[in-house]
């Protein structure tokens, strides 16, 4: 098999239609909405309905992007779906999507890899294109996890959103080129850092409630100080490993956790800030989707040009985190 290149082909992505504003948080716990604007920069989030699973969003952003794509169900060879908040722990959730969208001809599995999870579906989707193996491979990023947090903690309430995200990774030389990537995890820091237990192996099922294992649970402070010093660092790092500087990037659409944290990783940088994608003022952080939700909005505000040099910026739970160089 000979080697190529890969390409994102097409792009997609869902949002639930219900919608939770500050002023909404403000009658279910003890927060302000210029609270929540001045620490996090989140105006609104979208809250998927009790009957939303994430392979339904997820299903609505897939054929968005293979439609985009101008490619077929059928074509797709591999379908990744990174998320957190699986529809079940058993079978996967990209197996659902598999049937929902029929793509027979497709393999079908799950990565964990919390917010970094969509930049390590995009590698692994990129691997099978330019060893020659598979055409076209589907990545998602979706997640539900409005499901998982306790809406009567303030630390973490105000934070997340729902959303899916999907792009079609392709030999066939139309779109986006793949330039490279740089991955990371560093499993030391503890769990409790950024943590939904959840049902796994170390939380007996019978006491998941009375424990309330079933919300995410996080310590702020510590995944801030994580996240300001790794996002400049991933992005130096996929930059310098191909040979290209900070003045070559037209665009960083980096994960949205944070205003402050993207506003630190510019000034870090030495980047204007316009150079660095927002749009956590009405996404809030949906995790592994964000970053394709942002790509989608950015491409519809016009902000992405043909050739620009693009960097995509993924950290989070685990710790994990990696980066992207893409040229539009
Ligand atoms: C969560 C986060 C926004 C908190 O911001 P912060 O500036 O660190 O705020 P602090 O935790 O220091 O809290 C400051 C004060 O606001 C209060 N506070 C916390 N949450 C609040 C809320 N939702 N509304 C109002 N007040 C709140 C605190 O109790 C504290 O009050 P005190 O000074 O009287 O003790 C910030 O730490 C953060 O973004 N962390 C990273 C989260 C993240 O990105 N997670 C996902 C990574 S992928």
């Amino acid at each position: 098999m000979e080697n190529t290149n890969s390409y994102i082909s097409g792009i997609g992505s869902y949002l639930p239609s219900q919608i939770l504003t500050n002023k909404d948080l403000e009658k279910m716990v003890d927060t302000t909405d210029e609270w929540i604007v001045t620490r996090t920069g989140i105006k609104k989030r979208h809250i998927s309905t009790k009957e939303e699973a994430t392979s339904d969003l997820a299903t609505k952003a897939s054929l968005l992007a293979i439609e985009d794509a101008k490619i077929s169900s059928e074509e797709i060879e591999m379908i990744i779906v990174a998320t957190s908040t699986p529809d079940m722990m058993l079978p996967s959730t990209a197996t659902r999507v598999q049937k929902n969208i029929g793509a027979k001809n497709a393999s079908a599995f799950d990565i964990s890899a919390a917010c970094s999870g969509f930049i390590y579906g995009l590698s692994v989707a990129h691997q099978f294109i330019i060893n020659g193996t598979m055409k076209n491979v589907l990545v998602v990023g979706a997640e539900t996890l409005s499901k998982y947090v306790d809406w009567s903690d303030r630390n973490t309430s105000v934070l997340f959103g729902d959303g899916a995200g999907a792009a079609v990774v392709s030999r066939n030389n139309i779109g986006s080129k793949i330039i490279g990537f740089h991955l990371g995890a560093n499993g030391n820091p503890p769990r409790e850092w950024l943590m939904l237990a959840g049902s796994g192996s170390v939380n007996k099922a019978e006491n998941i409630l009375e424990e309330k294992k079933n919300f995410i649970t996080m310590n702020g402070k510590e995944i801030f100080k994580f996240s300001v010093n790794i996002l400049p660092s991933i992005i130096t790092t996929v930059i310098k490993k191909y040979g290209l500087t900070i003045e070559d990037i037209d665009l960083v659409i980096p994960h949205q956790a944070n205003r402050r944290i993207i506003e630190a990783a510019a000034e870090r940088l030495n980047m204007p800030i316009q150079k660095l994608y927002i749009n956590i003022d009405r996404r809030a952080n949906t995790s592994a989707a964000s970053i394709p939700i942002a790509m989608v909005d950015a491409r519809r505000e016009n902000m992405l040009n043909k050739e620009d040099i693009i960097v995509l910026a993924g950290f989070g739970a685990g710790l994990t985190w990696g980066s992207m160089l893409i040229q539009y």
